[in-house]
């Protein structure tokens, strides 16, 4: 038993179903499917979960009717070829001592994707539009809306014969139920709209079907935002007004199914708190806060619901640490903690917390590059940092050698120290050079801007790993011929990273300009007056240094040569630095890359056409341009050489990590 974390271990009851301990993997979308169902990949992520000690295993949402389909890679519940898939998880993750529910769902008007390349298509209560997607749904009829109640009972059933433990109907961020009760998204006029009792109707019959399905032996959970923080979306008093009738309902009573030959129960066993909606950007950015949002913050949230109900309340929202989780429950404003990228990011949080290892966990830093964004790509999630998640089929179980290699590593970036730990993991004699005084790469630049520091915390944790692996680290080590010959290397892994490179200019003899690298490494005091930001990629270097200067009251303009700011960063991570961007008053140029610079002028061509705009009074200009891959010049003898990461071509952490795996794992054998 854990010392440091005792509430976080204490096991817990959710109606029929005693949990092994607080710690919760949410309901998340892995892209893992095999066409709509649940083939191996997708057992082996959740088995990994399980192995590594958590509570309790909520799978990603399943569809209850045709109509549910969100996305072309959605897990369907809506027939019985998906029963053999759910027993195979819920039968991996219960020999790991786990409990799994999985999420009942429709998504009403917030559907991403269309059919091949075509506009989405969707149904609500009413034709209300949805502005993310740029949806118009179309109205349900009674009729239909009769069908996708019975689907919610039906593919519960299913689900919980297969051998899963619960099931959630997620009436979270913005989707079907909540949407039939918000009076802003339902206007219509018949029993399932108008009053708060009509739209309370559809979640209320969905609940007591569900409940009557899977009779009283089978959890059954609500998944709900304690508040949507946006336009038109719920706040939380009607919120916790919906809940405290929804806490009453019971079997056999007037509000809930009839209770046939089963004992007068709860409908519902427990509530899952997170916050936001879909429906817009503004409330989208709580469905998966990014690191500029505080840790466990959405407990304000579920402190309020535990008020309102003696039921177990578990919450989400960037719980990354256990001392986070602890505190939370410790202060009585959860009684279960909900973490899920920890978890995408390190599999085996709960073990290490249990005995106490918190120096070898590997905290999520909250960068939604690998997890949500790929999902948002429509491609399996990762993690950044730990490029196995996804993958487990593949990486896992590590291998381990049968005769010791002797490895050398030139580079201590994110690919470098990756390559350096899975090596040394599996047995190797590893050696790894980083020229620099410290550890990092280009990890250490990126920590410098701003809403990024915590981005540090991927240098830190891939240190930490190489080092507990055994590496021998050599810092302020630049690798000579000499140095080479006295580590006589069978295998090196070169992961040099990337430089800065100046795009060709034409710039006037009195015009300040500088490299985004060295304006970060070496913060120079820069001329007084608009500063021109020139950015190339459209990541977090030009955005982030446009912020910086704006936030210091230094007017600042930004030129990409991308579509717009920020185009390479992670939705909700954009939105939240967009709107901090356009607080401050940064000046935007889009489409555009810089030319030339004089004195006073920046020249940006359009990357559309022959039009070149001026930027005038410009005392500064910062170019982050593409950078330049770094390969030394070394004669390697008849060892094998692998080139990794910026080396080869520069990119970000996740391909150098990626690749730090990848050239570990596949080292030869000594013949
Ligand atoms: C890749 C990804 C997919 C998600 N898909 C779902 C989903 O299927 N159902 C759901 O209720 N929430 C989904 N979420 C939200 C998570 O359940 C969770 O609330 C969110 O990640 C915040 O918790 P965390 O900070 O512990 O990661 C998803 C999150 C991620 C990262
Ligand atoms: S990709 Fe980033 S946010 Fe996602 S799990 Fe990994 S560290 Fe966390």
């Amino acid at each position: 038993m854990s010392s440091l974390f005792p509430r976080l271990f204490e096991p817990i009851t959710l109606g029929p179903r005693t949990i092994r301990n607080r710690i919760v993997s949410s309901g998340h979308d892995t892209v893992l499917d095999d066409h709509g169902k649940i083939g191996d990949d997708l057992v082996a992520y959740h088995e990994a979960r399980a192995q590594g000690g958590c509570g309790l295993i909520v799978l990603q949402v399943s569809g209850v009717h045709e109509t549910a389909r969100y996305t072309n890679h959605v897990l369907m519940a809506t027939d019985d070829s998906s029963v053999p898939g759910y027993g195979a998880v819920a039968e991996a993750v219960h020999a790991h001592g786990a409990t799994i529910f999985a999420q009942l769902f429709h998504p009403g008007r917030e559907v991403m994707d269309g059919e091949r390349g075509m506009a989405p298509r969707a149904v609500a209560p009413s034709d209300e539009p949805q502005e993310r997607f740029k949806v118009v749904p179309e109205a349900l009829s009674t009729e239909a809306i009769k069908e996708i109640i019975a689907g919610y009972a039906s593919a519960a059933k299913r689900i919980s014969d297969s051998g899963i433990d619960g099931v959630e109907i997620v009436a979270s961020h913005g989707y079907l139920p909540i949407q039939f009760f918000n009076p802003r998204v339902n206007v219509r006029t018949d029993e399932y709209g108008g009053s708060p009792a009509n739209r309370r109707r559809f979640l209320a019959e969905v609940v007591a079907g569900v409940r009557e399905a899977v009779g009283p032996d089978v959890v059954v959970g609500l998944r709900i935002s304690g508040e949507e923080k946006t336009e038109d979306g719920m706040v939380a008093t009607e919120v916790l007004d919906l809940i405290e009738h929804l806490d009453g309902m019971k079997t056999g009573s007037d509000a809930g199914p009839s209770a046939g030959d089963i004992e007068e129960v709860d409908c519902l066993d427990y509530f899952s708190i997170t916050a936001g909606d879909s429906s817009t950007l503004q409330g989208a950015v709580h469905i998966v806060p990014s690191m500029q949002i505080d840790p466990a913050y959405a407990a304000t949230l579920s402190e309020q619901v535990k008020k309102i109900t003696d039921k177990p309340v578990m919450v989400a929202g960037r719980i990354n640490q256990p001392h986070e989780a602890e505190k939370a429950i410790a202060e009585g404003r959860t009684d279960m903690a909900i973490m899920t990228r920890a978890m995408i990011c390190d599999p085996a949080i709960a073990s290490k917390a249990q005995r106490d290892a918190v120096d070898e966990i590997r905290a999520c830093i909250g960068c939604n590059q690998a997890c949500i964004g790929h999902f948002q790509m429509g491609v399996p999630i990762s993690c950044i940092q730990y490029p196995e998640s996804g993958r487990e089929l593949q990486f896992l179980p590590r291998p381990t050698v049968r005769i010791r290699r002797r490895v050398l590593v030139i580079g201590g970036g994110p690919a470098g120290l990756k390559a350096a730990a899975v090596a040394a993991e599996a047995g190797d004699d590893v050696v790894l050079c980083e020229r620099e005084p410290h550890l990092g790469g280009a990890v250490l630049m990126a920590q410098e801007l701003p809403y990024r520091s915590e981005f540090g915390g991927a240098a830190t944790n891939l240190s930490a790993e190489a080092r507990r692996a055994g590496v021998d680290i050599r810092t302020s080590t630049p690798v000579t011929q000499q140095v080479f010959d006295e580590v006589a290397p069978e295998h090196v892994i070169v992961a040099t990273g990337a430089q800065q490179r100046m795009p060709h200019l034409e710039v006037d003899d009195e015009a300040f300009v500088i490299g985004a690298r060295d304006y970060l490494m070496t913060q120079p005091t820069l001329p007084a007056g608009r500063v021109l930001v020139s950015d190339w990629m459209g990541d977090w270097i030009g955005l982030g240094i446009a912020l910086r200067l704006a936030e210091a009251r230094v007017p600042v303009t930004l030129a990409t040569a991308a579509n717009f700011a920020g185009a390479a960063i992670q939705q909700y991570t954009r939105t939240l630095l967009m709107s901090q961007a356009l607080r401050t008053g940064v000046d935007f140029v889009n489409d555009a890359r810089l030319v030339g610079v004089d004195a006073t002028t920046g020249y940006l061509q359009s990357t559309l056409c022959e039009i070149v705009h001026e930027v005038d009074g410009v005392a500064a200009t910062i170019v982050s341009g593409a950078p330049q891959s770094v390969v030394p010049d070394l004669d390697f003898g008849t060892a094998s050489v692998r080139t990794i990461g910026d080396a080869v071509a520069p990119r970000t952490v996740e391909e150098a990590v990626f690749e730090g795996l990848e050239a570990a794992s596949s080292l030869a054998p000594v013949p």
